[in-house]
């Protein structure tokens, strides 16, 4: 296992090519506010709901508008498919909002686009004439073509999970059911890359299924990864 503190764009350039067998990442979405000012406020000013307390970190890398998070997500994913192996699966979690401009990203990258999974939280509140919005969504893509092996497992493409399950340990964690479900498609012993890694839930993932894990993160949450990861 490799946790390293620092710039994930600068980072990933120092990895070896074709090193990992899975990019499975939580990239900020910057999604949470409309308009260009709004977006520059505090991420838990964003992410906590009105009259919650929200007794976590701010996190880095939130703000950007669209044209300027195509850009910088262009390059990390770029940087990502060099360092990944052929066959190597991308899992890049997103909201609806900026949907299409991953969707772009990723193709920008250099992988090939295959589809895009549901992540059900079941616990949307109800909206008036309107549809709940109680999915997250993760974009499947692949560095050239997808490997069949000798005795194939069948995932599926949607999977629910109530958000808080496993308790929470940054303002936006992904609970580590959800990140087993991604990582299951990691061949056996090999090597899971989230360069966003926050309070390190794809690295408990990689643990409980015994992958290698290399994450990194350049805020404080470092520290919390680590303490978890040591646990
Ligand atoms: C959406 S959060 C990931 C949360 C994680 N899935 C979890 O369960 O804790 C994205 C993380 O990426 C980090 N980040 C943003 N830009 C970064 C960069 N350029 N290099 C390294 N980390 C970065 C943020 O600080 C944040 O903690």
């Amino acid at each position: 296992m490799q946790l390293i503190k620092g710039d994930s764009l600068q980072i990933l350039r120092d990895l070896p090519s074709s090193s990992v067998d899975a990019v499975i990442t939580d990239p900020p979405y910057a999604s949470g506010a409309a308009s260009s000012s709004a977006k520059k406020a505090s991420t838990g000013s964003k992410y906590t709901t009105k009259g919650a307390i929200n007794p976590f970190l701010d996190f880095e890398g939130d703000c950007r508008d669209q044209r300027s998070l195509l850009q910088w997500s262009s390059l990390w994913l770029a940087e990502c498919y060099r360092v990944a192996k052929p066959n190597a699966h991308l899992l890049c979690f997103i909201d609806w909002r900026n949907y299409p401009v991953f969707a772009d990203a990723i193709q920008v990258g250099g992988w090939i686009w295959r589809g895009g999974l549901v992540w059900d939280k079941k616990n949307a509140r109800p909206r008036k004439d309107g549809f709940s919005q109680q999915c997250e969504f993760v974009l499947w893509a692949t560095k050239g073509s997808v490997k069949v092996g000798d005795n194939p497992l069948y995932h599926n493409g949607v999977y629910q999970c109530h958000p808080h399950k496993g308790g929470r340990f940054h303002q936006t964690s992904k609970p580590v059911d959800v990140m087993e479900w991604l990582c299951n498609v990691v061949p056996k012993n090999g090597t899971v890359l989230d360069p966003f890694m926050g309070s390190g839930s794809t690295g408990v993932a990689c643990n409980n299924l015994g992958l290698d894990f290399i994450g990194i993160e350049m805020t404080d949450y470092f520290d919390i990864a680590k303490q978890r990861l040591a646990a």
